[in-house]
């Protein structure tokens, strides 16, 4: 089969497209025909290894996982014994942070892991986009425990995790004001936020209003610097580790006292529910990815560049069968 090869951590360059054995499904394990995955940030961050804490989940002088992606949506060729789940034929979506393996034609994947049926209503682009964001946003906005009435600001407002994050929190009736940059204002309004910041024009940490929550979904602030913005209580999350890698110290920290806090979440391996409260959200109209580009896999080596940009608008797909 055509796979994403890489077997060092470096730049994009050090992935090339070549032909491999097919993985050999094992008991329990479910053999996925890949349709469309996507180069996201996870996938950038385990193939250059940095930071370099990724290198103890993967590998700490070479990468275990020779085929990266994590997103991935398709339709079951083959179950081992023991699956009951899922059926041959079944068009299934998901990620696969566990082993990876979906910038490639096919992909195994224990049944237990996050892996779902698809929705109906829904593309296999679509589908791909969906999950993994919206897993670290919907981790995020649980742990804090956000419900309707709560005022949050989200930081990044047009990434991969805000434009989940601004609409998940619309669909729980959060109030919510949005930062991205004067092109993606109306992009971001369209997800439903409330009220939308420019960047380029305003220091959002200068805002009057006073919020609940602060999510910086993108990696470009700090509890510092948001401090000021919170009422007494309100709590400061980050998809990012921040500054210094401080966030989860913060974390600790600010658990021992009263006042402004910050939460770090550590989100749950092999988490089927994420994937089945995505799946219900698309469902039901609550969340639909934002996709920016797509690239066939033969191109990933430019996908990871553009990702890496930091510009990407939602979600970089990959086109592994190519649509007519
Ligand atoms: N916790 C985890 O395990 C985990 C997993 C995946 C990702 N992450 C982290 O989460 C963060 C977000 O990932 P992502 O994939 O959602 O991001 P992304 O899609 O790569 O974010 C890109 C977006 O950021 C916006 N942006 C750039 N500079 C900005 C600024 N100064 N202020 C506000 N917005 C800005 C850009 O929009 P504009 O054009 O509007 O500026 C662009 O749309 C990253 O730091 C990543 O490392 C964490």
């Amino acid at each position: 089969m055509k796979a994403a090869v890489r077997t060092t951590y470096g730049p994009p360059e050090g992935v090339l497209v070549a032909d491999v054995d097919e993985p050999v499904i094992k008991n329990h394990e479910v053999l996925v025909k890949v349709h469309v995955s996507t180069v996201n940030r996870t996938d950038c961050g385990f193939r250059s290894g940095k930071p370099s804490i990724v290198r103890f989940f993967s590998g700490l002088t070479k990468p275990r996982a020779t085929v990266l992606g994590s997103e991935f949506a398709g339709v079951v060729e083959a179950v081992a014994s023991g699956v009951t789940s899922f059926e041959v034929g079944d068009k299934v979506f998901g990620f696969n942070e566990d082993r990876f393996g979906a910038h490639a034609e096919y992909m195994a994947i224990a049944e237990d892991a996050a892996l779902a049926t698809m929705p109906a209503n829904v593309t296999f682009e679509e589908a791909a986009a969906s999950t993994e964001a919206s897993h670290y946003a919907l981790v995020m906005i649980r742990d804090a425990k956000i419900r309707s009435g709560h005022h949050v600001l989200v930081n990044g407002g047009t990434g991969a995790i805000g434009s989940a994050a601004v609409q998940i929190l619309k669909g729980l009736g959060a109030t919510v004001t949005a930062v991205c940059d004067t092109e993606h204002m109306e992009l971001v309004r369209g997800l439903g936020a409330d009220r939308v910041i420019d960047y380029t024009a305003q220091d959002f940490t200068k805002d009057e209003q006073a919020y609940d929550f602060v999510l910086d979904a993108v990696g470009k602030s700090s509890f510092a610097r948001c401090k000021p913005l919170l009422k007494p209580g309100g709590i400061y999350l980050s998809s990012d580790l921040g500054p210094w890698n401080l966030n989860p110290i913060l974390a600790l920290t600010t658990r021992l006292f009263g006042g402004k806090k910050v939460r770090f979440p550590i989100p749950p391996k092999r988490d089927q529910a994420a994937v089945k409260s995505t799946k219900e959200m698309m469902e039901s109209g609550t969340f639909t990815p934002v996709i920016d580009r797509r690239y066939p896999l033969d191109q990933i080596a430019e996908a990871y560049r553009y990702v890496e940009t930091g510009q990407k608008i939602g979600n970089v797909l990959i086109s592994v069968v190519p649509t007519s």
